[in-house]
């Protein structure tokens, strides 16, 4: 069985982030598990515990699960034009150099939903960037950009736009594809 780990870049209950990811969940053909992690458990980022000694368990539980993925799935809000610091704050756990990069060639893929006509499209250029600094192996297309989240949810808060939703299934398998591709 091979491993689709998804992180949301925000930590609200009812985040459009985490629902899109949710959407994507649903998508992953049944050869992959799929496991979302909630990055509100990370400590911030404090390079004296990045020793093998002093590490704190929570990332120590965060960077196996990394290490142990075929696939990264990230869908991140864009805060003030950028990523958030719930997200920045886990990859930089993720790829130090003190520890060893474990983003380093992993299989990712990015998407964005905003209640903003912007959906992400800036914050999803930074977080490019990011994982450039970080050798992620980063599918470049297609592209997911959600925008006026909030339009397109039924009574109980799940994505109900048919047509959202077909991107986010297309997007999944492209993404199989680019893990598959990768080895
Ligand atoms: C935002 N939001 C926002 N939206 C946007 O399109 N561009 C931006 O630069 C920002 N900046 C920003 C900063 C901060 C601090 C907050 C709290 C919000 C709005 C953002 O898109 C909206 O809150 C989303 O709903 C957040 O995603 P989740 O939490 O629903 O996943």
């Amino acid at each position: 069985m091979k491993k689709i780990f998804g992180l949301a870049g925000s930590l609200r209950e009812a985040s459009f982030n985490r629902t899109i990811l949710r959407t994507a969940a649903e998508a992953v053909p049944d050869t992959y598990d799929f496991e979302e992690f909630d990055p509100g458990v990370l400590p911030l980022y404090n390079d004296d515990l990045a020793t093998e000694e002093l590490l704190p368990d929570a990332v120590r539980k965060f960077r196996q699960k990394i290490e142990n993925a075929d696939g990264i799935l990230i869908a991140s809000p864009e805060y003030n034009y950028s990523i958030t610091g719930v997200l920045k704050n886990a990859l930089d756990w993720a790829a130090t150099n003190k520890l060893g990069n474990v983003l380093s060639k992993k299989p990712i893929a990015i998407m964005g939903a905003s209640k903003t006509v912007f959906g992400t499209a800036r914050g999803q250029l930074h977080l490019r960037q990011v994982l450039q600094g970080a050798n992620g192996d980063v599918m470049r297309k297609p592209e997911v950009y959600v925008r006026q989240a909030k339009t397109l949810l039924d009574s109980e808060e799940k994505l109900a736009d048919e047509r959202t939703i077909s991107k986010i299934n297309a997007f999944v398998n492209a993404f199989t594809d680019h893990i598959e591709e990768a080895g």
